[in-house]
């Protein structure tokens, strides 16, 4: 039987809206996105070097209708002919957040269809279950604006963290990174095309808790280095630059690749002789170096690597639409969806999330 959910998506910067069909005689997916309307704000914080939560939450307000009909018009569908409808809950920016719910609760009631309060990171978590239909259990790499961790995900709601990070995440390091060169926002796409021209062991920068045989980031110290480094070298050349760029984005790489290891032989050590899947989500999966490294590394560790294609790695409501449809499915509160009155939640670990009642 098939399961159709509109998503809603409004966490961060991306308002976003989709209609996905989840077919219950599946175990596993692949599911079928009908419509995927994503509207970036980037323009709109690009001045400020970042998101600025109030701007964030006003343009959700404005765009929010207009895109959630695109996605049923361009699937072709009527509310009244929905399963569910799923909003991100949390973890995000709260004004934003709260704008996504109310109207996916007033879309819900008015149409007495469930509502469900989607979690994001584990829709990030499951996007590869939409896009190729991997079955659990399998080693996820979250690597974000907001989010780094390692995570074993063993069934839908039934998260083990390995390890997060203890301060920036590494999307938001390449961010920095961008702004403190000049190179503009959002930083990871900037960063790596400035890289292109540059040498990567040009500057040294260090490599925060490798060694440690443990699985958790921290990134603040590599852009502090970066920035004595490149105050070093003022007035910046173009090929300066380049170089920094190059030095910044493998060392971040060489922290991802390391981190990662130490989770590929704890995993291991747990699910074997169990298929090893290894999962890569999150916009900085976009980074050529990135996937490259992450890829060799798995490949010596007898991890098979999966991404999902770039516009599902970076926020999209299709995610939220495939959550919402696998919770429907393991019949969430008895297929009745989540009460009205749950909140948004700016704060929201994947390790509190439980499998659907
Ligand atoms: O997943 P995402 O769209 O939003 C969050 O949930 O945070 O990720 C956005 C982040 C930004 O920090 C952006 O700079 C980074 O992903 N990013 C990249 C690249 N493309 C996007 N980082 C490094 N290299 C890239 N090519
Ligand atoms: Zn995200």
């Amino acid at each position: 039987m098939p399961l159709t959910v509109l998503g809603i998506e409004t966490s961060c910067d991306e308002t976003a809206a989709a209609l996905v069909r989840l077919d219950t005689a599946q175990a596993d997916g692949p599911g079928q996105i009908l419509s995927n309307i994503v509207l970036s704000q980037t323009k709109a914080h690009a001045s400020y070097g970042g998101v600025v939560p109030e701007i964030a939450a006003r343009s959700h307000i404005t765009s929010l209708d207009i895109i959630i009909h695109e996605a049923l018009q361009t699937a072709n569908y009527k509310v009244a002919q929905l399963d569910a409808i799923a909003a991100t809950a949390g973890p995000g920016l709260i004004g934003g957040l709260m704008v996504g719910m109310v109207v996916g609760k007033t879309l819900a009631l008015a149409s007495h269809k469930p509502f469900l309060a989607i979690n994001h990171l584990e829709a990030h978590a499951l996007t590869v279950r939409l896009t190729q239909g991997l079955s659990f259990p399998y080693l996820l790499l979250l690597i974000s604006g907001g989010h780094c961790q390692l995570v074993s995900v063993e069934k839908l709601g039934d998260y083990i963290l390995y390890g997060s990070t203890l301060d920036d995440a590494p999307g938001e390091a390449f961010d920095k990174a961008a702004k403190l060169l000049g190179l503009g926002y959002p930083g990871g796409p900037a960063v790596e095309e400035h890289a292109k021209q540059g040498t990567p062991i040009a500057i040294d920068l260090p490599r925060p808790l490798t060694g440690d045989g443990g699985c958790d980031f921290s990134f603040s110290g590599l852009k502090t280095a970066l920035r004595h480094r490149a105050k070093a070298l003022e007035p910046v050349a173009k090929q300066q630059v380049a170089d920094l760029a190059a030095s910044f984005q493998t060392a971040i790489a060489d922290c991802l690749c390391e981190r990662t290891q130490n989770a590929f032989q704890r995993f291991q050590a747990t699910h074997k002789p169990q298929k090893l899947q290894f999962v890569v989500a999150g916009g900085v999966a976009a980074n050529q170096l990135v996937r490259q490294r992450l890829g060799a590394c798995a490949e010596k560790n007898g991890f098979t690597m999966h991404i999902a294609p770039a516009a599902l790695c970076t926020d999209n409501a299709a995610m939220i639409a495939w959550a919402g449809a696998e919770r429907l499915r393991l019949g969430q509160n008895n297929g009745s969806g989540d009460k009205l009155d749950m909140a948004a939640r700016a704060r929201w670990a994947l390790t509190d999330l439980t499998p659907p009642l």
